[in-house]
C-alpha cells in the first residue's frame, strides 16, 4: 500500500471496470463504527450513468448480514484492493459477519471516507455511494432459463443503485 487516497472525479478513473469488479472483486460495506457496520466481498455489480448521475449498482442476497446494513443506512461503499489482499477478500466472502469479526480476522483498517460511511484504508480505490433506488430481482423477468438456476433457493438479489458521492484513489502507479 503506497500513497494516500485522494479524491478524484469518477471520469478520471483509468482502470478497466470489468477487471475491477469481475476479476479483482470489492468489499461492499454499509454502516458506521458508531452504529455498527458490516462488509462482504462482492463481484456482481457495475458503474455507469443513470438519471444524470454517476452511479454504481450492487446486488445483495437477502440472507447476507450485509443486507441488513444496506437497508438501515443511506450510504454504502465499494473498496477495491490490490492482489495482496485476495486472502482478506476470500475471507470476507466465505463467512458471515454474524459469526466472525471480519476486521479482526483480516487486519483491515476501517475508516470513515464520509459521514455515515465506512471503507478500508488498505484499498486502492474507494467509492462512496448514496442509495437512490432498490429493487428485488423478479424471476418472471429473467429472459434466459440459466439465470433462474443461479437461485435454487429463490433468494433473489436486491439490486441497489447508488449515486457516486465520492471517489478516492491512490496516485497513479503507486499501487
Ligand atoms: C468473489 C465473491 C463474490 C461475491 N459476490 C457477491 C455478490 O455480488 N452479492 C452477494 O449477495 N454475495 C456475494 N458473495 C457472497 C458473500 O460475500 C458471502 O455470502 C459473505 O459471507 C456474506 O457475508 P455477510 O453475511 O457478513 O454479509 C460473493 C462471494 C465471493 C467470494
Amino acid at each position: 500500500m503506497h500513497g494516500e487516497l485522494r479524491i478524484i472525479d469518477p471520469v478520471e478513473l483509468d482502470r478497466n471496470v470489468f477487471r475491477l469488479i469481475a476479476d479483482d472483486w470489492f468489499l461492499l460495506t454499509a454502516g458506521t463504527a458508531v452504529s455498527g457496520f458490516n462488509t462482504m466481498t462482492a463481484n456482481w455489480g457495475g458503474m455507469g450513468e443513470l438519471w444524470n448521475r454517476k452511479v454504481s449498482f450492487v446486488f445483495v442476497r437477502p440472507q447476507r448480514y450485509t443486507w441488513e446494513f444496506m437497508e438501515k443506512n443511506e450510504l454504502y461503499t465499494m473498496s477495491f484492493f490490490g492482489p495482496e489482499y485476495r486472502k482478506a477478500l476470500n475471507f470476507c466472502g466465505s463467512c458471515s459477519g454474524r459469526d466472525a469479526d471480519k476486521v479482526r480476522e483480516t487486519g483491515l483498517t476501517p475508516f470513515q471516507p464520509a459521514d455515515g460511511a465506512t471503507a478500508f484504508r488498505e484499498a486502492r480505490l474507494v467509492m462512496v455511494c448514496r442509495k437512490l433506488y432498490h429493487q428485488d430481482l423478479q424471476p418472471d423477468h429473467f429472459r434466459e432459463d440459466w439465470i433462474e438456476e443461479l437461485y435454487p433457493e429463490q433468494d433473489y438479489h436486491r439490486m441497489y443503485i447508488g449515486a457516486v458521492e465520492k471517489m478516492l484513489s491512490r496516485e497513479k502507479g503507486e499501487d
